[in-house]
């Protein structure tokens, strides 16, 4: 029987794909490349390049393959494009997921592991989030993400579908044997931006507003290692396959690292310079977000182990040193 892993050839798909396959399962992935690698997945993984809105092209997939469970992770992601482009995240994400949920109806799959977010949440009026708080999401992105989940949880209802969903703070570094990392296009996150600009191939990284309420005036997040995060799927799916029952859980570190404070460890690790330049708030950005953990370590058993940001960074410029175009080494910008 084989694990399906939907979006297997993106920066946290890919590495889920690895991490598998090191624990012998066997593979599927399903990926349109719309934002994946077809380099990333991994060359034992049996792969399908297609659509999952494409409810012909998933049925087939599942008329194929012997899947006994599902890990999705195939969806739109950024919070900014999803307040210009609303539709393409609903279409996407949720009907992506709707084609989905109804394949596994169809073919009596009960298990999916489910890729969420922390933008569910929105501005909170307490640090650290637990799962309890209200979710109520300032972008299309974190409401597509929230749609999904409450699909899911009728659909639990109606066909017996469980489901456990893994609400990711902010996500970094690379896989630790360097085989596999983080490439975006266009590039938008923090981690691997300063590390472009320790590369040379930015002129310099531009903080996003330096007058937040917190110490150095800019936002705060809760880094974790990549592949922490994939040992808590791992850990969600043998609590499936153990009879447990859905439910949410935060993945983050439990802890808050500044902007300013990770260009800081980034010039101590890599040693470069980094020039940074101030620049104007972004839109929807909270100023600080931290997760609470403790009931992924309490029910899942999962315990990180890679939570110095020392280490998040090393292992994420390892992989940009190797790999100074990302993928596709003949093109910087794909
Ligand atoms: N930042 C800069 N300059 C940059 C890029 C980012 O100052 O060039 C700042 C941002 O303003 C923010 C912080 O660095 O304060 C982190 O930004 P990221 O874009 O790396 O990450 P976000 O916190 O915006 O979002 C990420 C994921 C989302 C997820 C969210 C949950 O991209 O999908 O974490 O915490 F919802």
């Amino acid at each position: 029987m084989s694990v399906l892993v939907l979006g297997g050839a993106g920066y946290i798909g890919s590495h889920a794909v690895y991490q598998l396959i090191d624990q012998m399962s066997d593979v599927v992935v399903i990926d349109n490349l719309q934002t994946g690698h077809r380099e990333a997945v991994h060359p034992s993984a049996k792969f399908y390049e297609g659509d999952c809105r494409d409810i012909n092209f998933m049925r087939m997939v599942f008329k194929v393959e012997s899947i006994d469970s599902v890990i999705h992770f195939a969806a739109n992601s950024l919070v900014g494009e999803s307040t210009e482009v609303p539709l393409k995240y609903f279409d996407n994400n949720v009907y992506g997921t709707q084609v989905l949920l109804q394949v596994m109806q169809e073919n009596e799959l009960k298990k999916i592991i489910f890729s969420s977010t922390a933008a569910t949440y929105g501005e909170v009026d307490s640090i650290p989030i637990t799962e309890d708080m209200p979710a109520i999401p300032t972008s299309p992105y974190g409401e597509t993400k929230l749609a999904m989940e409450k699909m899911m949880k009728w659909c639990e209802q109606a066909y017996g579908i469980r489901y456990v969903s893994l609400r990711y703070f902010n996500v970094a570094g690379a896989r630790e044997s360097g085989e596999i990392g983080e490439d975006h296009c266009p590039e938008t996150h923090l981690v691997p931006i300063i590390l472009e600009t320790a590369l040379g191939k930015r002129p310099h990284i531009t903080i996003f507003g330096n007058d937040y309420d917190t110490p150095d005036g800019t936002c705060i997040r809760d880094y974790i290692h990549i592949e922490d995060l994939i040992h808590a799927h791992l850990l969600a799916l043998d609590y499936l396959d153990n009879g447990g029952k859905s439910d949410i859980f935060n993945l983050g570190s439990n802890q808050g690292f500044s902007v300013k404070e990770m260009i800081e460890t980034a010039r101590n690790v890599t040693g470069k310079e980094i020039p940074v330049k101030s620049g104007k708030r972004r839109a929807g950005d909270p100023s600080i977000l931290i997760a609470s953990s403790e009931k992924a370590a309490t029910i899942l058993n999962w315990r990180p182990t890679r939570t110095s940001i020392e280490k998040i960074i090393e292992d994420a410029w390892n992989w940009h040193v190797n790999h100074p175009n990302g993928y596709n080494s003949d093109v910087t910008n794909k």
